[in-house]
C-alpha cells in the first residue's frame, strides 16, 4: 500500500469496508456460539483461536489490521492455504502436458477424461502392453501413465506412443505403491473414469470407449471388464456370454456369508479394476502407505460405494484374458527373500494386516459413538 496515492487509499478502504460489512455479521454471529472474536478495528488484530481450528467456526475469519489491510483467514480454503485469496487457490492438478511457449490456455487442444495407468516391464510382456496402450491410445480421450518397475524407460521409444503417455520410474515397486504415490485424488481430479491395470491383461476384445459407455449406463462406480479362459479364483470375474454386466454370481458352497457381500457381489480384482472419480477418492484413501500388493483392498473397497452390490459389477460384453504372468516377482536375483513364494507370503501377510487394521478401527470408532461393534460375518476371507 505504500505506493499508493491516498485517492486510491481511500477507495480501497471504502472498499475493504463495504468487505468488513459482509465479513463482520458472519463472524459475530458466531459470538452466540461463545465464539471469541477480536474486533478488527480495536486494534488488536489478533486471529481467534476458533478460527484458527475452524472447528466451530464455518464462516471465514479474515481481519482488517490498523493500517487498513486485509488479513486474509479464509477457513474454507484447503487446510494450510488458509491465508490466500480463495479465488486464487488452485486445490487439484491434472497430469495434462503443457508446451513451453505461447499462451497456456492455448496448450491442449484436448483434454482426456479418462485415465489408464499400467505396471510394466520392458520384457516379455512389452508387445502385449503395446496392444493394451494402442486401445486405449487409439481413442484421444485418455490420458496414458505408465508405472516401470525395472528402470527401462528409453525401451518403449521403439513404440511412437511412448513419447505422448507419462513414465514413472522407481525400481521393483507395485502398481498399487505407484498409484498411492501419484494418483492422488487431486492431481486426477478431472479423469471421470481411473483405469489401473496390469501389463499381462489380452485386450483383443475390449474397447475403452464402449466399456465406459456401458460401466456409466449401469452406474458402475467400480468395476472391471469379464475375464475370460479358465482357472478363475472368483466366480465373479469370470464371463457370462449372454448379459452385458453382471453384479452377483453364486460362488462355491461357504464362499460367501451372504449373498450381497464379496466375493459373490460388491466384489472386483485388483488386477484390472476402473473406478469413477468419486469412488476412487474413497478407494486412494484405503490404501495403506506400507501394503503395497493391494491384497484385502478387493474385499473392502464396496465400502466406498454403497451398496457395493449395486454399484459394484463385471462388464462382460467388453472382457479381456489374464494371462497370469507374474512380471514383477521375476525382477533381478533370486534368493529367499524374492522367490515367488516369499513373494505370495509376503501377500497374505498383507491381507491379514489390512483386514486387522480395518476391524480394529471400525471398533474403535463403533466406541467412540457408543455403539456396540457387531459381531459379523462380514469381513471374511476365503483362502
Ligand atoms: C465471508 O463470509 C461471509 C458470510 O459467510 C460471506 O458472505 C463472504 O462472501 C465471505 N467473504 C469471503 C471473502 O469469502
Ligand atoms: C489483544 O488480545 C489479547 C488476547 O485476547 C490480549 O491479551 C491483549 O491484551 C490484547 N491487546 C490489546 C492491545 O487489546
Ligand atoms: C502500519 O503502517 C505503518 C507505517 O507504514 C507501519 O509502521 C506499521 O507497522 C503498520 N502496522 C501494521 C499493523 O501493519
Ligand atoms: C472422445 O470423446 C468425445 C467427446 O465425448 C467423443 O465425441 C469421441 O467419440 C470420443 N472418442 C472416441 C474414439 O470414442
Ligand atoms: C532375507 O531376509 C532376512 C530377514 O530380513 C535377512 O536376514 C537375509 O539376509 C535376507 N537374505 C537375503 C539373501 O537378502
Ligand atoms: C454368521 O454366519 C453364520 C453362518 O452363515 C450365521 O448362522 C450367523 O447368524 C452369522 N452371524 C451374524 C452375527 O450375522
Amino acid at each position: 500500500m505504500e505506493y499508493m496515492t491516498p485517492i486510491v487509499k481511500a477507495v480501497i478502504a471504502a472498499a475493504l469496508g463495504f468487505t468488513i460489512g459482509i465479513l463482520f455479521p458472519a463472524c459475530s454471529m458466531s459470538s452466540r456460539i461463545s465464539f471469541p472474536y477480536v474486533f478488527p478495528f480495536a486494534g488488536n488484530i489478533s486471529i481467534s483461536h476458533s478460527c484458527i481450528s475452524g472447528k466451530d467456526f464455518t464462516g471465514n475469519c479474515s481481519t482488517i489490521d490498523t493500517n487498513g489491510t486485509l488479513k486474509i483467514y479464509e477457513t474454507t480454503n484447503p487446510k494450510g492455504a488458509e491465508t490466500l485469496p480463495p479465488g486464487f487457490v488452485v486445490s487439484q492438478s491434472d497430469l495434462y502436458q503443457h508446451r513451453l511457449w505461447g499462451i497456456p490456455d492455448e496448450d491442449l487442444p484436448n483434454k482426456p477424461k479418462y485415465l489408464v495407468a499400467f505396471g510394466v516391464g520392458y520384457g516379455t510382456m512389452k508387445h502385449n502392453v503395446n496392444n493394451a496402450v494402442k486401445k486405449f491410445a487409439i481413442s484421444n480421450n485418455f490420458t496414458i501413465v505408465l508405472f516401470h518397475y525395472d528402470g527401462n524407460v528409453n525401451g518403449w521409444d521403439e513404440f511412437d506412443w511412448s513419447k505422448d503417455v507419462i513414465h514413472i520410474t522407481a525400481r521393483k515397486q507395485t502398481k498399487w505403491w505407484f498409484a498411492k504415490r501419484f494418483l492422488h485424488p487431486d492431481i486426477v481430479a478431472p479423469y471421470e473414469y481411473i483405469f489401473i491395470w496390469d501389463e499381462d491383461l489380452g485386450v483383443d476384445n475390449f474397447d475403452a470407449e464402449e466399456y465406459i459407455k456401458i460401466a456409466r449406463k449401469h452406474g458402475l462406480e467400480i468395476s472391471q471388464p469379464a475375464v475370460d479362459g479358465q482357472g478363475f479364483q472368483w466366480r465373479m470375474t469370470e464371463r457370462k456370454h449372454d448379459q452385458e454386466i453382471h453384479k452377483q454370481v453364486q460362488e462355491r458352497e461357504d464362499w460367501c456369508t451372504s449373498p450381497q457381500l464379496p466375493p459373490c457381489a460388491g466384489f472386483v480384482e485388483i488386477m484390472a479394476p476402473v473406478f469413477t472419480r468419486s469412488a476412487w477418492r474413497c478407494a486412494w484413501h484405503m490404501i495403506q502407505n506400507d501394503l503395497v500388493h493391494g491384497w484385502g483392498l478387493d474385499f473392502n473397497v464396496r465400502r466406498c460405494v454403497e451398496p457395493g452390490h449395486e454399484k459394484m459389477g463385471v462388464v462382460d460384453a467388453q472382457w479381456i484374458k489374464h494371462h497370469a504372468i507374474p512380471t514383477l516377482l521375476n525382477q533381478g536375483q533370486q534368493n529367499e527373500n524374492t522367490s515367488s513364494t516369499a513373494i505370495r507370503t509376503r501377500c497374505r501377510l498383507e491381507w491379514k494386516m489390512f483386514d486387522e487394521r480395518l476391524a480394529e478401527a471400525d471398533k474403535a470408532y463403533y466406541q467412540l459413538m457408543g455403539i456396540p461393534y457387531p459381531s459379523s460375518n462380514s469381513t471374511n476371507t476365503t483362502n
